[in-house]
C-alpha cells in the first residue's frame, strides 16, 4: 500500500513531513515534489533502500542517482573536492535546478553512483523537499519518480500511475513549477561540461564563473565522462514519437497525415504555434515559450498515452537560446535521439 499525504507546497505541515522522514529512516521510499519534477527519495546512506529504487523503477544499475541536500555545507561530506567554480555555481543557483557532478567520497555507497567515481549533488528549491531532507537527517538520493523510460512526473497523480503499490509514500505538494529535470553540470573533468540541459543554462553559469561551460555531451570524443542516463530512451510516451526536422516540416507533417488518413490509426500532432492546425489528427498545442512548454510537455505525453494514441508527430521546436535548449533536448530524447522522417524506417 502506498500512503498519499497531501501537503501545502510552500508550507508543509510538520507532522506529515515527520511521518515521511520516519519512512525514510526505516529504509522506505517516499516520492516528493521538487521545483523540477517529483523525485523518488531514499536515504543516500542506505544501500538496501537504494537498491529498491532501481528495482521499482526498472532502472539500469549503472545509471547513477542525484544526491539531494538541504544545505550546501553537506557537499564536503559527499565529495572529495568542491572546486571554487563549482562552489560559486552552488552559491548562485542553490537552492535550484542545478546538479553538480563532483569526485565522490567513500562515504557515498557505490549503489548510489552506479559504481562510478563521481557523485551528483543538488539542493532543490522546494519547501517540501528541503524539510523532508532536514527531518530525515540524511541526504536523499532521488531519481525522477517515474518508471524508467517514462516521462518524469510533474503531479503526484503521475507518480501514482507508475509506482502505486510499489513505494511506501507519496507527498502530494501539487504541480511542480518547472516541469523538466535539473541541469547536470560535470565538474569532475578539466572543463565544466553540461551533461543534461535544464533551467540553469550555459550562459547563466558563464555569467557567474567567467569560463566557458561546454554545452552538450560529446558522443564522439573518447575520454568524455558522460551521463550514463543519456544513453537510454527517455522522457518518452508509450506511442512512438517522430520529431520533424525544421525544413518544410508543415508540408511533411500534412503529407504524412494525408498518406495515413484511411488507416484508422490515432495520430496526434504536437505544435508550438497556436495557429498550426493539421487535418486528420488530434491537434495538441504545447505552448510557445520554453517555460510554458516545459510545464506541459510531460503531461501531454502521459495524456496521449491515456488516450491510446498510436503515433505522435512533433513539430520541431524552433526557439533559440535560454531555456529552449532544455525543451529541444527532451523532445529529441523522446524521439529516440533522431529528428526527421527519413531514417525512421517507420512501419505503420
Ligand atoms: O530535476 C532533477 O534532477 C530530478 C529531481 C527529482 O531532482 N531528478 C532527476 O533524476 O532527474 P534522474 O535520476 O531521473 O536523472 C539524473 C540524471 C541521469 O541522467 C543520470 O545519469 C545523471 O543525472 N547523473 C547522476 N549522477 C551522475 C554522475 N555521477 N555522473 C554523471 N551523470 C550523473
Ligand atoms: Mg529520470
Amino acid at each position: 500500500m502506498t500512503e498519499i499525504l497531501r501537503v501545502r507546497g510552500n508550507r508543509p505541515a510538520r507532522g506529515k513531513i515527520l511521518q515521511a522522514a520516519e519512512v525514510i529512516r526505516k529504509g522506505g521510499l517516499v516520492a516528493f515534489p521538487t521545483e523540477t519534477v517529483y523525485g523518488l527519495g531514499a536515504s543516500a546512506f542506505n544501500p538496501g533502500a537504494i537498491r529498491r529504487i532501481f528495482e521499482v523503477k526498472g532502472r539500469p544499475r549503472d545509471n547513477p542517482l542525484i544526491v539531494h541536500v538541504a544545505d550546501p555545507d553537506r557537499v564536503e561530506t559527499l565529495a572529495s573536492s568542491f572546486p571554487a567554480r563549482a562552489k560559486a555555481l552552488a552559491c548562485a543557483f542553490w537552492p535550484g535546478p542545478l546538479t553538480i557532478v563532483l569526485k565522490k567520497r567513500d562515504s557515498v555507497p557505490p549503489e548510489a553512483t552506479g559504481w562510478g567515481p563521481t557523485v551528483a549533488v543538488r539542493m532543490p528549491a522546494h519547501a517540501v523537499a528541503l524539510s523532508l531532507i532536514e527531518s530525515a537527517g540524511v541526504p536523499l538520493v532521488a531519481p525522477s519518480a517515474n518508471l524508467s523510460g517514462r516521462p518524469s512526473p510533474v503531479i503526484a497523480g503521475h507518480v501514482e500511475e507508475d509506482l502505486a503499490g510499489l513505494i511506501e509514500m507519496i507527498l502530494d505538494g501539487g504541480k511542480t513549477t518547472i516541469g523538466m529535470e535539473s541541469t547536470v553540470v560535470d565538474f569532475s573533468g578539466r572543463a565544466p561540461r553540461i551533461l543534461r540541459p535544464g533551467a540553469v543554462t550555459a550562459e547563466d553559469m558563464e555569467a557567474v564563473i567567467g569560463d566557458a561551460v561546454v554545452p552538450g555531451v560529446d558522443e564522439t570524443g573518447p575520454a568524455v565522462p558522460k551521463s550514463p542516463g543519456t544513453k537510454y530512451r527517455h522522457y518518452a510516451p508509450q506511442a512512438k514519437l517522430v520529431l520533424f526536422a525544421p525544413e518544410n516540416y508543415r508540408e511533411e507533417i500534412s503529407g504524412f497525415l494525408a498518406g495515413h488518413r484511411m488507416k484508422n490509426r490515432k495520430i496526434a500532432v504536437i505544435a508550438f504555434k497556436k495557429r498550426h492546425i493539421y487535418r486528420d489528427c488530434l491537434n495538441i498545442y504545447a505552448g510557445c515559450e520554453p517555460l510554458a512548454v516545459a510545464g506541459r510537455l510531460f503531461q501531454i505525453f502521459r495524456s496521449l498515452d491515456a488516450l491510446k494514441v498510436d503515433l505522435i508527430l512533433a513539430e520541431p521546436y524552433l526557439k533559440e537560446g535560454g531555456l529552449a535548449g532544455m525543451v529541444k533536448d527532451r523532445l529529441l530524447k523522446a524521439a529516440g535521439g533522431k529528428a526527421g522522417l527519413r531514417d525512421e524506417g517507420l512501419i505503420f
